[in-house]
């Protein structure tokens, strides 16, 4: 049993990528700068960060950190001409990034790999276990999934990650997990990883998500980790040392069945940009109705065909 507090307070969030599937509109601006309706992916993340307790966010910035630190600073011109005009709405969602709290920035120089992007955080995080975000990968609020990584992490100790089921026809598309059941249902061990298998050689279709809560001792297996899979110094590799070796595991993953948007792939960015836009109680009603007749129109009276399930319902 794990003696170091349940409680964990700091959350690193990398946002260093190049994010090449999605130039040019990446080449001045951060992937995770990207908006989702009317609010860049990164706002939901630190938001789901900080509705977990982690007050205490790093990012991981790159060449293009100042649209970052611009989006959580105050503007303050801004926010003065929407208070003199009134407009409070506006001025509320002006201010709601700021008053997410102390957001702290390192920079990774260049971008070798997750695995050394959360390596840049160690002086910052020291030793206590912490949470990892990626910034391009949103979880639905509705569906919580880093307290209960948290939960699990107090109940083995070692280091916590997110997985997800994909069509095994996916999974080379990310890390996989080689699992063995725990007597919780959500949560099994990991006995192995393998970042982006080649077809026919995953162990299983877990998939890993972006998603970590880590133990401490992954930043001296990271400083030792070399390069692996397409150069980088890859975070799977660091917790595989981890799952199969003597200290700072077990590896537990907690299996996430909500809903989740990954936002760095540009038909799964449409996706979550349509489907969140239709669950809006004040773009919902008009948007949907629109995409009802422009889905009819297209596929000649039959949405159903085209939407897929649930797509084009309001939300429960
Ligand atoms: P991705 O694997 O999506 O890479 O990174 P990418 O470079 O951002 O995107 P593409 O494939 O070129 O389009 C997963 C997460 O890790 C961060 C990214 O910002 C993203 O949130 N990352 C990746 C870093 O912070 N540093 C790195 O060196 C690599």
């Amino acid at each position: 049993m794990n003696s170091t507090p349940a409680r964990i307070t700091k959350a690193v969030i990398p946002v260093a990528g190049l994010g090449t599937r999605f130039l040019p509109a990446t080449k001045a601006t951060p992937k995770e700068m990207l908006p989702v309706v009317d609010k860049p992916a990164i706002q939901y993340v630190v938001e789901e960060a900080v509705s977990a307790g982690m007050s205490d966010v790093l990012m991981v910035t790159g060449r293009n950190k100042r649209p970052l630190e611009d989006h959580f600073d105050r503007n303050y011109e801004l926010e003065e001409t929407l208070r003199r005009k009134g407009d409070n709405d506006k001025l509320e969602r002006a201010c709601a990034p700021t008053d997410l709290g102390d957001i702290h920035y390192v920079r990774q120089g260049d971008p070798l790999g997750l695995g050394h992007a959360v390596l840049c955080a160690a002086p910052h995080v020291g030793h206590e276990p912490f949470a990892v975000l990626l910034g391009d990968d949103l979880i639905d609020p509705r569906d919580p999934l880093l307290s209960r990584m948290t939960e699990i992490r107090a109940q083995y100790g070692g280091s916590v990650v997110a997985l997800m089921e994909v069509d095994p026809g996916q999974i080379h598309l990310y890390g996989c997990a080689a699992v063995e059941r725990t007597a919780d249902g959500d949560t099994v061990r990991i006995t192995d990883l393998i970042e982006k298998p080649a077809p026919g050689e995953a162990p299983s279709n877990y998939a890993v998500i972006g998603r970590y809560v880590l133990d401490p001792e992954i930043f001296d297996v990271l400083r030792g980790t070399e390069p692996g899979r397409g150069g980088e110094i890859q975070l799977t590799d660091a917790l595989r040392e981890l799952s199969t070796g003597t200290t700072g595991g077990p590896v537990h993953g907690v299996v996430f069945s909500g809903r989740r948007y990954d936002t760095g792939d540009r038909a799964e960015y449409l996706r979550a940009t349509v489907r969140l836009a239709c669950e809006r109680k004040d773009l919902g009603p008009e948007f949907r109705s629109w995409l009802h007749a422009f889905v009819a129109a297209d596929t000649g009276g039959r949405p159903d065909i085209a939407a897929g399930p649930g797509l084009l319902r309001p939300a429960a």
